[in-house]
């Protein structure tokens, strides 16, 4: 199958916001970063407002709004508060994460088969307010025939096991993750689900994950802030731009 489509990448600023909260203060701007990702081209810019508000804060939300050219993906656990937060704000898309508290960052998918009933409801004046709805998922049938039977548009596979197990030198783990990803991808497709995939992805590991000609964008974070410390952030975006495309020719 030929790929459906151009492929997007989507910069998640979380991190440059973790940096800047360690010492309270306004630098580093994640607006900067946002503008520099759009300028090594990233085509959406992904922000994570948490419950404990530990990285993205409510005003970094309103300036992201207010001065994006590029569209806005706001990640948010299904919660009134962030429901509110984004009905008022209407970003261009959405995309329902789980969230604990304790945790260190979004350890699994989203529940969707148990919690069908309720996520309907949730989603459906978001998305009557114009954005796209998307579930972050892991690779599992029972959670794709749910996201499409609650209304979402996309999903976004969870890639954190696949990157866990690469990191880790469990080769069959990786690749029996990456088999299942591959699997409902396609399946997720045939419902008439975008795909989107995401968490974890590096240099290392993004090519065959890119390679899924379903997929329609990925959203990675962690690592490129983190090699943006090596080599600076409009390099490191460029160079998984680059990684992206190749995979994808
Ligand atoms: N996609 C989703 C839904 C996420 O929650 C995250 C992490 O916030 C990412 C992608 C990006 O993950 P990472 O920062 O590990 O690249």
């Amino acid at each position: 199958m030929q790929p459906l489509g151009r492929l997007r990448l989507g910069v998640n600023i979380d991190h440059v916001a973790t940096v800047r909260n360690a010492r309270g203060g306004a630098y580093p701007d994640p607006m900067r970063a946002a503008q520099i990702a759009e300028e090594a081209g990233a085509d959406g810019i992904t922000a994570h407002l948490r419950e404990d508000r530990r990285h993205i804060t409510d005003a970094d939300i309103e300036g992201l709004m207010e001065a994006l050219s590029v569209p806005l993906n706001f990640e948010m656990a299904a919660t009134d508060e962030m429901q509110r937060i984004a009905l008022r704000h209407k970003p261009h898309a959405v995309c329902i994460v789980p969230e604990r508290r304790e945790e260190r960052t979004t350890e699994g998918g989203l529940e969707v088969a148990k919690d069908e009933n309720r996520l309907a409801h949730f989603i459906a004046p978001l998305r009557e307010a114009g954005c796209r709805v998307s579930i972050f998922i892991a690779a599992d049938p029972r959670q794709i025939e749910a996201a499409h039977r609650i209304g979402a548009q996309v999903i976004e596979l969870h890639t954190g096991a696949y990157c866990d197990a690469h990191a880790e030198g469990d080769l069959d783990t990786r690749d029996a993750e990456l088999e299942k990803m591959r699997e409902m991808s396609a399946f997720a497709h045939s419902l008439g689900l975008e795909v989107h995939a995401g968490h974890g992805l590096t240099y290392d590991t993004v090519q065959p994950v890119a390679a899924f000609p379903e997929v329609m964008e990925l959203n990675i974070g962690h690592f490129l802030i983190g090699e943006a410390i090596f080599r600076g952030l409009d390099p490191a975006i460029r160079e998984m731009r680059r990684l992206m495309d190749e995979a994808r020719a």
